[in-house]
């Protein structure tokens, strides 16, 4: 008997939805974390690294938003990650293109859905502008509380003293995600 997770991923692994299922995946990308989750962390697409290894945010981009969640929020909150789109984004020939087209994006939606009723997330962060344009407002309404952050790979390409700025908008935008959904629970006890 299959978990519902395991469900998950069974119905979306060989998905064909749009056409990144054939511009060259190595894996369909799902989600990493633990389940249900308090934060559910939404980024854009795979990358190179998450795209060999199967996971979200494992690649340099990855490690840079672990260490700026570390640094804002505590380590018994339940975190899991997804990403708007859950192939790599290719160009016919096997280059990286730097956003996934509409189509994807639309095409991935009820997959993204599903996992956000399957995780029950008592907060979203919207990690870019491409997901903070693109979460599906049907999944919007489903949770109260969210946070946007810069992207980390935007974060990465900027010069030093603007990384520093960006690495502290997004504490403070996370530090404010953690404080509602504390001060929501009992006394600060974990929610
Ligand atoms: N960038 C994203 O938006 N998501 C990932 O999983 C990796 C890099």
């Amino acid at each position: 008997m299959l978990t519902p997770y395991q469900q998950h991923v069974h119905r979306w692994s060989t998905c064909q939805r749009c056409p990144l299922a054939h511009a060259g995946r190595t894996a369909v990308v799902l989600a990493r974390g633990k389940l249900p989750c308090d934060i559910l962390m939404v980024g854009e697409a795979p990358g190179a690294s998450e795209d060999a290894l199967g996971k979200p945010f494992v690649g340099p981009a990855g490690h840079l938003l672990d260490e700026i969640t570390a640094q804002a929020i505590p380590e018994w909150i339940r975190l899991a990650y997804t990403n708007l789109v859950s192939c790599i984004p290719l160009d016919g020939i096997g280059n990286k293109v730097s956003e996934p087209e509409a189509e994807c994006i639309r095409a991935c939606q009820p997959r993204l859905l599903e996992f956000v009723k399957l995780c029950q997330p008592k907060g979203i962060v919207l990690v870019g502008e491409l997901a903070e344009r693109n979460f599906p407002k049907e999944a919007a309404r489903s949770v109260e509380h969210y946070a946007k952050i810069h992207h980390p790979a935007a974060i990465l390409r900027a010069n030093y003293a603007m990384q520093s700025i960006m690495r502290q908008r997004c504490l403070v935008a996370l530090q404010g995600l953690v404080e509602t959904l504390t001060s929501q629970g009992d006394q600060g006890a974990p929610f």
